[in-house]
Formats: structure tokens, sequence, C-alpha cells
């Protein structure tokens, strides 16, 4: 251990040598002061797990106690993630201004006892577990750092969601964004329409690759979470100091819900009883129709969705939404002609501003993929800005909040090298530095506008990453950068010190192999990990996703 090589970097860190180090053993127990609980039980489930300790409740002696404590006003002010860690020989002492804080501290925590304290049992019985004297200052530069994961092209079950939150934890990112439904696949159960999943969570077979690869994985694929399952992802969720935001997204990509109920889709203008779940990728042309029925459908949808998810903001999607079809249904057109609309883009804005008044009338805030700007939206609705900067930068002009997730930047499906050997080669070439210099806030905006921006995503898709070894390889080592640019105050991307991040990734892969991740070694992919040969390049004059 050296004094820093935490990730992500905290504000301030100090070695106090003259303090003496702390040891866990038999006698040390955990100090929760109110509002704490949470965070004892997680260091209790975690620490207790590797060192075989106990570590109850109680009040010890010195060189005993890990103390919890909420205390916003140590020395001067802690905001609600913000937290003090002091470690000496008497005890381990941490300070958060809120309930998160205590968390991120003990995630501090454990980044001090090394690598195996990321493993779920002990190596070495009677290992000694010991911290040197330290202080560390320390808070978020962001209030939204999120990751998301795309488990409609892939279902994730559900133990691969619980564990992809104690990988964010462990990143210090607290906003887990769930796109549970697309064209390939609807995962979420809601009572009132079971056809949306008996139907469409299953698809026949795969494009296996890019969608120009002319290989198919011919078997069925799919899942679902029931309610019961999603109300524990929630709670655990919550427990780890993570909001949950889940994503249905409307009009567009929305093939798996036609399949399920025909009637949501433009029967005027195609046979909509014929379409099944998609089985390849790219954009559907299958979109909801503009009808009071789509609309009251998907009423019923959020109705339910709300009762699951507490989160303050709800993704409707609304990006990508293909025009073809409204262009061909006269119900479509009649009601651009009823509305008096320009054309079928205002259409798409009506569609998405229906359910911003919908939500906003049940104290939620509508969150959505940049191409709502396009129509107009009510104030309190926020933006994830997907195709670049510009979306997020007219969004914070406007005075809406934007969750800054450029896909030139952040989207983690992308390469991460150039080299041949890549399992995933569509994209942007995005390295591990590249990441690292992703700057969330646009030095377009003024100080007040920047305001605006509340936070940074990364975007992992999951077309060509059919289980979570995938997953893992395109995630990791990228989200341990990006959870620094999100977390720490880091100087302009030019002035970043990549070198210090590298000298501090060589202790963290141990932190993530001792978790299990099946990151992309910083040699390049190893032999099990390359797909030589089988999903090709983009196609010639595409966009570089698949
Ligand atoms: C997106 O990547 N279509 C949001």
């Amino acid at each position: 251990m050296t004094d820093t090589d935490l990730i992500p970097a905290p504000g301030t860190v100090r070695l106090i040598p003259g303090a003496g180090g702390f040891v866990l053993d038999e006698a040390t127990v955990i100090d929760a002061g109110p509002g704490t609980e949470a965070t004892a039980r997680w260091l209790r489930a975690t620490l207790g797990a590797v060192t075989g300790l106990a570590l109850p409740p109680g009040a010890g002696d010195d060189g005993e106690t890990i103390r919890l404590r909420i205390d916003p006003s140590d020395a001067g002010h802690l905001g609600p993630e913000g937290y003090k860690l002091y470690v000496n020989g008497d005890d381990i002492t941490i300070h958060g201004g809120g309930a998160a804080g205590v968390f991120w501290g003990a995630q501090t925590l454990r980044q001090l006892l090394g690598p195996d304290a990321f493993r779920r049992a002990p190596l070495t019985p009677g290992k000694e577990w010991a911290v040197s004297g330290t202080f560390v200052e320390d808070e978020p530069r962001f209030a939204w750092r999120g990751l998301m994961l795309d488990v409609a092209r892939h279902f994730m079950p559900k133990d691969g969601v619980l564990r992809y939150l104690d990988l964010l934890a462990a990143h210090k990112l607290n906003v887990f964004h769930f796109h549970l439904t697309d064209d390939q696949g609807w995962r979420v159960q809601i009572k009132r329409y079971p056809k949306l999943t008996e139907v469409g969570s299953w698809r026949a077979r795969t494009k296996f690759g890019h969608r120009a690869s002319p290989l198919w994985e011919e078997k069925p694929h799919g899942g679902f979470y029931t309610q019961d399952d999603i109300r524990e992802i929630v709670a655990y969720a919550a427990e780890r100091h993570i909001t949950v935001v889940p994503e249905i997204d409307i009009p567009g990509h929305s093939q798996a819900a036609i399949a399920a109920y025909p009637e949501l889709g433009n029967t005027d203008a195609i046979d909509t009883t014929s379409l099944s779940v998609w089985d390849t990728w790219g954009v559907s042309k299958n979109v909801l129709a503009p009808t009071d029925n789509a609309l009251r459908f998907y009423e019923g949808v959020f109705e339910e969705l709300l009762e699951l998810f507490p989160s303050e903001f709800i993704h409707v999607g609304g990006d990508e939404c293909a025009k073809d079809q409204w262009k061909r249904s006269p119900t479509a057109q009649a009601r651009i002609k009823e509305l008096g609309l320009a054309d079928e883009d205002e259409l798409q804005s009506w569609f998405i501003r229906h359910f911003d008044n919908w939500l906003s009338a049940r104290g939620r805030r509508l969150i959505g993929w940049d191409e709502i700007l396009e129509g107009g939206l009510a104030e309190g609705a926020a933006v994830s800005s997907w195709r670049g900067y510009a979306g997020g930068i007219t969004a914070a002009r406007a005075g809406h909040d934007v969750v800054m997730c450029p896909e030139q930047q952040v989207y983690l499906d992308h390469r991460q090298d150039a080299g041949q050997d890549e399992p995933v080669p569509i994209g942007y070439v995005r390295t591990l530095e590249d990441v690292y210099r992703f700057e969330p806030v646009p030095p377009q905006l003024t100080e007040v506008e920047a305001r605006h921006v509340i936070g940074t995503q990364a975007n992992v898709w999951t077309e060509v990453m059919e289980d979570h070894a995938r997953v893992d390889y395109q995630t990791f080592p990228r989200l341990a950068a990006f959870a620094e640019v999100a977390w720490s105050a880091l100087p302009a991307p030019a002035e970043r010190d990549f070198a210090d991040f590298e000298r501090r990734m060589a202790v963290h892969y141990g932190r993530l192999g001792a978790l299990g991740v099946a990151y992309r070694p910083p040699t390049g992919p190893l032999p099990w990990q390359r797909r030589p040969g089988v999903l090709g390049r983009p196609i010639e004059g595409e966009p570089p996703n698949v």
C-alpha cells in the first residue's frame, strides 16, 4: 500500500505515521450511530466474510472500534455524500455528511485493507488485517454518477445485476440506469399485461455479432425480472446508496411490446400480428402507434413501475424512433392534423410530452435521450445527452438538467483498442486513457448553465455481450477511469495525470481480480476473450455502433 492508490482518487489522503495503525481482530466491534446501520451491515457482510471475524455491534475499548457517525458539521461542512475517515491505533472513525457519505467512507476503508479485502472468504486463516494511520477527506464532484446497463439485448439474470450493484458501489457510483425494454426483449413483469413477459421476454434466435454478421445463435434467448426480483434489486441498491432509474423505451425500440400486444403497433401501416421479438440489431421500424389505446396501455405500465421504483427520475427512452410507419399510417396522419402538428417529429414530441406531464402530475421527473428535446419539454424534465455534447448544451441552456453520456466518449460497448484482437470490434476506439480524459462539462457552458450538468454516466449496450464475462470485459477497466471522472476533482483533460492513474490501477486490477471481474488486461485480451473473425467490422457508411 502507498498513500495514494485509492480509486477514485479522494480529495485529500494523508498517511499519519505517528498515529499508529489499526488491526482488525476478534475484539473489533462496529459502533454504528443513528442512520449508519446499513453501512454497519455491509461492513459485517463483506469484511466479516473475508476476515472471518464477527465484527459485532458494540462500543469497544481503545484499539477495538470502527465508529460510524453521520456528522455533517465535522470541522466545517460535509455534504451528504462527503466523508472523513480517520485511522489510528485507537479506532477507525468514519464521519459522513449523510448516510451515503458514511457508506462511501466504508468503501475507502475496504480499499485501504488491500486487494484481498475484495474476496469473499479468507485466503489465509489468521492473516493480519491492518490499516496504517491515515486521514482521508473526500466528496464527489457530481451528484449523478451512473452506469446504464442494457438487459434487453442480452438478459442478465438477477444475480448478475446484484453483482453489478456491488461493482458500482466499489467505485462510488450511485445511479444504476436499468434499460429494461427494447425491440429485442421486455424484461420487467407488468401484472396487468402478462404477455409483455410471456411473449415479449423471449426471442427465438439471436444475431451473433454485428448486424452484418452472417452468424446466428439458433436457440431461444430471454428472461425477465418478477416484481419481487425488482423490489429486491431496488432494496439492494438502496442499501448501497444507489438509485435505480428504470427505462421503458417509447415510442421507438418497442417491437418486443408490439409482438406481445399487436394492437400497440401501427396496424393500418403493417400487419403487426406477424411480428415477433426482434432477433437482430439496429433500429427497428416497428414503433408504437400514436393512439389513445397505446397511451392508456403505457400509463398502466408506468403505474406499476412507479410502485416498484422510488426514483425521482423515470427514463422514457425517446431515442431513435423510426418514422416510416407513421408516414404511411392514416391514423398517425389524422393525429398530426387533429393536433395541428407540423410533422412526424412533432408527433414523437407529443407522445413524450404526454408522459412528461403524466409523470410530473405524480411527483416524478421524466428523463429521456436527447431526441426528446426536439419538441420542447416540461420544466423539470431532464436529458441524457448521448449523441454528443450538443443535446446537453441545448438542454442546459434551456434550464433542463443534463446527464452527460456522449457515445463518442463513454459508450463502453465501443472497442477499447484498435487491434484486431478486440472481441467487440465496433464503434469508436476509446481507450482507458480516452475515458480518463473525458470531461462531462463542456467549456461552452457558463458557470450557471454548467450547474445543470447534474452528472454523467457510462452506457453499456449489450448486443454483442451475451454473458457477464463479456459485459465485464467491455466495462472494466474503463469504468474505473469513468468513476474517477465522475467522483474526483480532476484538472482539465490534458492536465490529468494518467501515469498516476495507471500506477493506482496496478493495485486496482488486484481488487477487480479479487472481485472476480473478467476485465480487459492492459496487455490486451486473453485467448479466451478473443473472438477472431466472428463479428466483422462495421459496414462502410453506417454509424459506428451496431
Ligand atoms: C442510444 O444509444 N440509442 C441512446
